[in-house]
């Protein structure tokens, strides 16, 4: 099987623009599955309220079907259908966030199969921001369930390239159009409890999600007393029902890793780790050249490490766009090791996204 491709930019649509998005529409309708390109990362799409459709993208990412999907929706009316119990602190999060990169956790409907939410009693709902997502899913007349296009277990995928060459053998038609700008997954947030909580960081943090909602600075220190006991739950601190398990069943599976091995160094420790990761390479006599190994910093960092220096961004924002092509472009220039300096921000909301690449490349480390 060999995919449909067609290329639709972001903007005023043409005809000829318009008959692609309609010719994907009706590809999800009739059940079929379609690569499409929103703000975060590439989303391998099918019908949200169909068993089948959760079962060809499971196929076609290789991935285990308990690991629930996020229902993408173009308006309210799909919300309402899909979800329910949606307390008024959500409403506010997504007057301000939606469309875009935030996805909420809600107690699902009837409507919504099993298959789609792994078979959890909740669904993930998102309103992306992208055109071109928002078009798909308003034709294809249902909510569109997608995770990240990539074959599960790798890189997420945030350029055209990578999912033309991942994904055309495996769905029945590819919509392909600019870098995705954000470069990141979507934050994930937990609407179901006492307080919402970030299950997977994104560009929204924890920190703005709080901000946003808390009405008086008595509040703010509400939401952070709830939230810390909340963690120490979650250590094992304080035990409330026994075992705590993971509670974004993702987060338990294989994720982000390219071929090349990716090892982290801790702040100020990337040089040293550097030349033991040479030294050791020459003492094996593995290949001398200094392509085997990369160092990821920013621009500012790059003098330290000369020839090794692999720059992802002059900014934070810059290299959480381009950190999923990097880590693919590593392995397609034959890199073996990929030495990633700890990335700290200077303003809370520079910290707040260092810390959500770093969740990224720290699974990616972990892997191998
Ligand atoms: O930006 C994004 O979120 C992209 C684009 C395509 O929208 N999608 C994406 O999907 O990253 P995926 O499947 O790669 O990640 C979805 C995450 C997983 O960690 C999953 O466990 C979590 O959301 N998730 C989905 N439904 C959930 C639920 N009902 N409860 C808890 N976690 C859930
Ligand atoms: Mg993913």
């Amino acid at each position: 099987m060999s995919a449909l491709v067609a290329r639709v930019s972001p903007r005023d649509f043409s005809l000829e623009e318009l008959e692609i998005l309609e010719k994907a529409a009706q590809l999800i309708e009739q059940g079929g599955t379609v690569v499409f390109p929103t703000e975060t990362v590439y989303g391998l799409g099918a019908n949200g309220l169909s068993p089948l459709g959760a079962e060809k993208i499971y196929k076609a990412k290789g991935r285990p079907s308990d690991n629930p999907l996020i229902v993408h929706i173009s308006d309210y009316e799909m919300l309402e259908l899909i979800a329910t119990n949606i307390s008024a602190e959500a409403r506010v999060l997504m007057d301000k966030f939606w469309p875009g990169p935030l996805t909420l956790i809600f107690d699902k409907k009837e409507i919504v199969p099993e298959a789609t939410t792994g078979g959890l009693s909740t669904v993930a709902v998102r309103m992306p921001s992208h055109l071109v997502a928002l078009e798909l899913i308003k034709r294809a007349g249902v909510p569109i369930a997608a995770p990240s296009a990539n074959v599960s277990g790798r890189p997420s995928i945030t350029a055209s390239e990578y999912a033309l060459r991942e994904m055309a053998d495996r769905v029945d038609m590819i919509l392909l159009s600019e870098d995705c700008e954000i470069g990141l997954e979507s934050t994930v947030c937990d609407m179901t409890g006492e307080i919402p909580i970030v299950l997977r960081p994104g560009k929204i943090s924890q920190r703005e999600i709080f901000q946003t909602l808390a009405t008086s600075p008595e509040a703010l220190e509400n939401y952070y007393e709830k939230l810390n006991r909340h963690l120490k739950v979650l250590e094992g601190k304080v035990s409330e029902d026994g075992i705590v398990g993971p509670k974004s069943p993702g987060m338990k599976y294989r994720h982000y890793s390219p071929e090349a091995k990716v090892l982290i160094a801790n702040s100020g420790k990337g040089l040293a780790m550097l030349k033991d990761v040479v030294s050791k390479a020459k003492a094996e006599e593995l290949k001398g050249d200094s392509s085997f190994v990369r160092v990821f910093c920013l621009a500012k960092e790059a003098s330290i490490y000369g020839e090794w220096a692999e720059i992802i961004g002059e900014t934070l924002e810059e290299a959480g766009r381009n950190i999923f092509t990097r880590l693919r472009k590593m392995d397609d220039q034959g890199v073996k090791v990929i030495i990633c300096e700890t990335l700290e921000g200077e303003t809370p909301s520079e910290m707040d996204l260092a810390k959500a690449i770093m969740n990224r490349l720290i699974k990616a480390a972990s892997n191998k």
